[in-house]
C-alpha cells in the first residue's frame, strides 16, 4: 500500500475553512534531481490568504499542499543527485523555476514530508533553527532584496513603512535599522507599536487613528520643491489602496516610494504631479534570490537577526495562523511544525 502523511490541503478556493488537514495525503517520493525533505517548519505570509481566495490569472491545481516557506532535512534522494546528502539540513527556496511556486502551484511545506529540486536547496548554516530558516524567504527574503540588494535604503535616511508588524514589515524595520536609518514603523494597534518599539522602531505610529502622511509632515517639516528640505527618504509600501498617494505627498523631493505589494489594492488613486513636482522615485521589488536567503541566514547565524515569530502552531492548529493573519492579528511570522 502507498504510504501516506499528514498535510494541509486546498481542495477548492473559498474561506480559511476550506482547508483540510488530512492525514492520508500521498507522501511523494523524490524524481530525478530532486530530494524528499522532512519538514522541520514551514511559515504562513499574506500570499496564503490569496491562494486560498483564488487569485484572478493564477489556476491552482487542487488539490495542493499549501505553504510557500519550509526548511527541513533530507531524508531521501532521487536519481542522479550527489551533491546532497541524507541528513543535510535545507532551507528551500519555493520558487521552482520550471513548474512555478511551490504551495501554489505545486506541492508547499505544509506536510510532514516535501519533495524538492536540488536547484531550490540551501544549506542551513548549523546554529539557525528550522522555525528561524522558515520565516525567512518570502517575507524576510523580499525585504533583503527591496532594502539592500537594490541598494535602496542608507545611513540617516528616514524611513517609513507601512504594515510594519507583518512578515515583510517587520523584516524592513530590522534591516533599515541594521542600515542604520531611523525607522517610523506604522501599525494598527498599540500593541504592534509596543512591539515594534521594541523591534527598534524609532517611532511608531498607529495608522488607523493617525494620518501617518500628516504626521510625517508635522515632525520633518512640509517637502519642498527648491531646498529638498522636509519629509521623509523613503516611504516602503506593499498595502497599496487607499495609502498610495499619502505616501507620495510625505516623501521628500527626489525621495523613494518602495513598493512589494499591494494588500490593500493594487490600482489605487494616483496622482502624477508628486512624482514629477518633487522627483520621486518609485521602486518595485519583486521576491528575492538564494543570495537574499543565505545572507540573512548568515545574519542569524552572526547574531545580528533573529525573525520576529509570532506564534509556533502545529499542522492541526495552522489554518488559524493563517485566519489570524487574514484578520491583521499577527506581529511578525506564523510558523507551523508538521
Ligand atoms: N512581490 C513579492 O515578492 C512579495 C513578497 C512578499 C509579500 N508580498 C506582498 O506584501 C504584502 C505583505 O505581505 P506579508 O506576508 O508581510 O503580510 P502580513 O504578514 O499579513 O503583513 C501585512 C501587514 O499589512 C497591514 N495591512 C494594512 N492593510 C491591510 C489590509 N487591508 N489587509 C491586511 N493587512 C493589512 C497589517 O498590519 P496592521 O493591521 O497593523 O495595519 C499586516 O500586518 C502582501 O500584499 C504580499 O502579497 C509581495
Amino acid at each position: 500500500m502507498a504510504e501516506t502523511m499528514k498535510a494541509l490541503v486546498l481542495e477548492a478556493h473559498g474561506d480559511i475553512d476550506t482547508l483540510k488537514v488530512v492525514n492520508d495525503y500521498p507522501k511523494p517520493s523524490p524524481g530525478a534531481g530532486e530530494v524528499l525533505i522532512r519538514v522541520g517548519a514551514s511559515s504562513f505570509n499574506y500570499h496564503d490568504v490569496f491562494t486560498v481566495k483564488g487569485m484572478p490569472g493564477i489556476k491552482v491545481p487542487m488539490p495542493v499542499v499549501i505553504g510557500l516557506d519550509m526548511a527541513g532535512q533530507v531524508v531521501a534522494l532521487g536519481e542522479g543527485v550527489t551533491e546532497w546528502q541524507v541528513g543535510d539540513r535545507v532551507l528551500v527556496n519555493p520558487l521552482n523555476k520550471a513548474k512555478g511556486l511551490m504551495g501554489e502551484m505545486l506541492d508547499g511545506g505544509m506536510a510532514e514530508y516535501c519533495r524538492v529540486s536540488t536547484s531550490q536547496l540551501i544549506a542551513m548554516p548549523p546554529d539557525v533553527s528550522y522555525a528561524d530558516a522558515a520565516s525567512l524567504p518570502v517575507a524576510y527574503g523580499t525585504a533583503h532584496r527591496m532594502l539592500i540588494t537594490h541598494n535602496t535604503v542608507k545611513a540617516g535616511d528616514k524611513v517609513l513603512i507601512l504594515g510594519a508588524s507583518g512578515g515583510v514589515g517587520t523584516g524592513c524595520v530590522m534591516l533599515a535599522k541594521q542600515l542604520g536609518a531611523e525607522v517610523i514603523a506604522c501599525a494598527g494597534s498599540a500593541e504592534k507599536m509596543a512591539a515594534l518599539t521594541a523591534l527598534g522602531a524609532d517611532h511608531v505610529v498607529n495608522y488607523r487613528e493617525t494620518d501617518f502622511s500628516k504626521w510625517a509632515i508635522q515632525q520633518y517639516g512640509k517637502p519642498q520643491r527648491r531646498t529638498y528640505e522636509g519629509g521623509v527618504d523613503v516611504v516602503i509600501n506593499f498595502t497599496g489602496g487607499d495609502t498610495w498617494v499619502p505616501s507620495l505627498k510625505c516623501l521628500k523631493r527626489g525621495g523613494t516610494l518602495l513598493v512589494c505589494g499591494a494588500t490593500a489594492g493594487h490600482d489605487p488613486k494616483e496622482d502624477l504631479r508628486y512624482i514629477w513636482s518633487f522627483e520621486l522615485k518609485v521602486i518595485g521589488s519583486n521576491s528575492f534570490y538564494d543570495d537574499d536567503l543565505s545572507a540573512l541566514m548568515d545574519m542569524i547565524q552572526a547574531g545580528t537577526l533573529k525573525p520576529t515569530i509570532d506564534k509556533v502552531l502545529p499542522l492541526e492548529e495552522a489554518a488559524e495562523g493563517l485566519r489570524m493573519i487574514r484578520d491583521r492579528e499577527v506581529m511578525g511570522k506564523i510558523v507551523v511544525t508538521p
